[in-house]
């Protein structure tokens, strides 16, 4: 129903691994972050948010209660609150539910480390430890409510692990992504050399022109844009944006993007997509 123009890509499409390898070990654990990295995935991608004691953590919902055994906001808690929680239950109750075979990932409540509360500090140190070059892509989550203090402590931390002023947008290992227009811009304004990319759900009236929230270099669409809206995402390349999408889990999803020239697929199978790409 579309013309799939291919577009010339700089650099071979990136495999990012959306929470961790997501599917099969409990998102944003060290488990999930591990295995992504074991899979060969390019990236990690990850949501931080700030606890009560002003510590950026790796998780997705306000609350913990979908992905923890404990209740409460992360803005309520401190990181002992969340330090006493275990991220790993939920997922082997979940993973067990329709599937044929077993998942090929264990939950081990003695390994207390991979299924603990991830702070972005030891995500950044795995990375660091990868043993080969894996980017990271660190979502801010709902940063009006903190004026700022998400984007200041996070660069804070780039910093000590000399990853907040990269040399040119090339060369970072990092990119910072949001909803927020204005989360980016604050980073943006703090280290004008960080790739920052404007995540949109559905079609703006922005996207469909084929444009950027001023500074911003790379797009991110979800899944769903460029299914429905292909031509918005040719639009993009023919400006000279690059184009990140999430979250990309089926085949012929992962075949739309590769005809399209994305430049980023986010994805929970990150080994499943790296198969598909011949990789
Ligand atoms: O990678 C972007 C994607 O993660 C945005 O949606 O809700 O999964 O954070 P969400
Ligand atoms: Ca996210």
């Amino acid at each position: 129903h579309h013309d799939a123009v291919t577009h010339a890509r700089q650099h071979p499409i990136q495999v990012v691994a959306h929470r961790g390898a997501s599917e099969d070990a409990p998102e944003h654990t060290l488990a999930a972050y591990t295995k992504a990295i074991e899979d060969g995935a390019d990236a990690l991608e990850c949501d931080v948010r700030l606890t009560a004691d002003g510590h950026l953590v790796c998780v997705h919902d306000r609350r913990v209660n979908r992905t923890s055994n404990g209740r409460g906001a992360v803005s309520a808690l401190e990181l002992a609150d969340l330090a006493a929680l275990d991220f790993g239950s939920w997922k082997t109750r979940d993973a067990w539910k329709g599937r044929d075979e077993e998942p090929d990932w264990e939950h081990r409540p003695e390994d207390r480390e991979a299924t603990s509360v991830l702070t972005l500090e030891r995500l950044l140190e795995l990375v660091a430890d990868a043993g080969r070059p894996v980017d990271l892509a660190v979502e801010t989550k709902h940063p009006t409510r903190w004026a700022g203090q998400v984007e200041e402590r996070l660069l804070t931390l780039l910093k000590r692990f000399g990853l907040d002023a990269p040399a040119s947008p090339e060369e970072s290992r990092i990119r910072v992504m949001s909803f927020s227009a204005r989360s980016l811009h604050r980073v943006r304004a703090a280290s004008p050399t960080l790739p920052t990319v404007h995540l949109t759900q559905f079609v703006t009236p922005r996207l469909r022109d084929g444009r950027l929230p001023p500074g911003v270099r790379i797009a991110g669409p979800s899944v769903r844009i460029v299914r429905n809206h292909p031509a918005h995402i040719e639009r993009l390349k023919r400006a000279g944006h690059q184009v990140h999408v999430w979250t990309v889990n089926e085949p012929e999803d992962v075949d739309l993007c590769v005809g399209l020239g994305v430049d980023a697929i986010i994805t929970n199978r990150p080994r499943a997509v790296l198969d598909q790409l011949g990789r």
